[in-house]
């Protein structure tokens, strides 16, 4: 089977990941970017480079974009011609700019999938890593193939918005996490230890998250607010104890304050006795 030849748009680090994929599959790959500068090791490699937005467009087989958000789509496309074109967007967005930007390329001839990438850079071309996909599920099965060289596809369904909800969701717990690593530290050096120190027992915080996800899932679905192993007004108490220990030790306390004040929300509504399930409700009805 011929292997189909792609055009990336869009030269940040995701980009650059992406091109050098194809170009390691063995992949005709043509680039563009919007300032000069960022192609020089992929066209030493083979890569083409597009005079401009027009001739990327029209090289390739496949357009896939990796901007900002989804509207640096309409800049970088501009009026370029669409027509017959397959576009598959990586940008990073909310569901409803995904589903309009569909809208959008539908309306100039283009076939267009919605993408959310689970990875960073360097899990681009990777085993274990995946993309969520989602947009019209025959033009998905049509370049899957070619997709699946970045990281195993998933699709969500036909709604283009369904691929970035997924990846939003993803990174509601992503960027939580990650802040609670860099807010930890923050404590941490404000008391003498170094990063060093607490890697060991953050690898073990993030491990288990695993497990109390797939505890309290089922509890969840069925509309059961636990309280049996952890109760609200308890953990209320502790998540005051971790805002003191970080105001004592003189860092910022905004994140934590917020999280002390949704816990403590939950107690004042007469939820105490209740299990952390509870929380989903509590932050539904904002
Ligand atoms: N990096 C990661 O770890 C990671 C992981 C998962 C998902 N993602 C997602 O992947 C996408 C790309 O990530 P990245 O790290 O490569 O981002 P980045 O470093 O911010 O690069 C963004 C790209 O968008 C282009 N761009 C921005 N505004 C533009 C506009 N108005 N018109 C035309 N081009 C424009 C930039 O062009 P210039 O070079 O001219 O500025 C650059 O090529 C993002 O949506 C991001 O959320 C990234």
């Amino acid at each position: 089977m011929n292997q189909a030849s792609i055009t990336i748009v869009g030269l940040g680090p995701m980009g650059r990941a992406m091109a050098a994929a194809y170009l390691d599959a063995g992949h005709r790959v043509t680039v563009w970017n919007r300032s000069a500068g960022k192609d020089g090791d992929l066209v030493a490699r083979g890569a083409h480079r597009a005079a401009g937005i027009t001739e990327a467009v029209a090289a390739s087989d496949l357009t896939v974009l990796s901007l900002i958000d989804v509207d640096a789509m309409y800049s970088a496309l501009g009026d370029t011609a669409l027509e017959g074109r397959v576009l598959v967007n990586l940008s990073s967005d909310v569901p409803d700019k995904a589903r309009k930007a569909a809208r959008w390329a539908g309306a100039r001839g283009a076939a267009y999938l919605t993408g959310g990438v689970n990875v960073p850079p360097s899990g681009i071309g990777q085993e274990g890593s995946s993309i969520f996909v989602s947009g019209p599920q025959e033009v998905y099965e049509e370049h899957r193939a070619a997709l699946d060289v970045l990281a195993a596809t998933d699709y969500r369904g036909a709604d283009p918005g369904y691929a970035q909800l997924y990846y939003q969701l993803n990174m509601i717990m992503f960027w939580t996490a990650y802040t609670g690593w860099y807010q930890a530290l923050a404590v941490a050096r404000a008391n003498g230890l170094t990063a060093a120190d607490v890697l060991p027992y953050a690898g073990y915080t993030a491990d288990s998250m695993r497990g109390f996800y797939t505890h309290t899932t089922p509890a969840i679905d069925a509309g059961d607010h636990g309280g049996a192993d952890a109760r609200l007004a308890m953990c209320a108490a502790s998540v005051e104890h971790v805002l003191h220990t970080a105001a004592d030790s003189g860092v910022d306390t905004g994140i934590l304050a917020a999280h002390a004040e949704l816990y403590r929300r939950a107690v004042d509504a007469g939820f105490g006795a209740d299990g952390t399930p509870r929380l989903v409700q509590l932050l539904t009805q904002n």
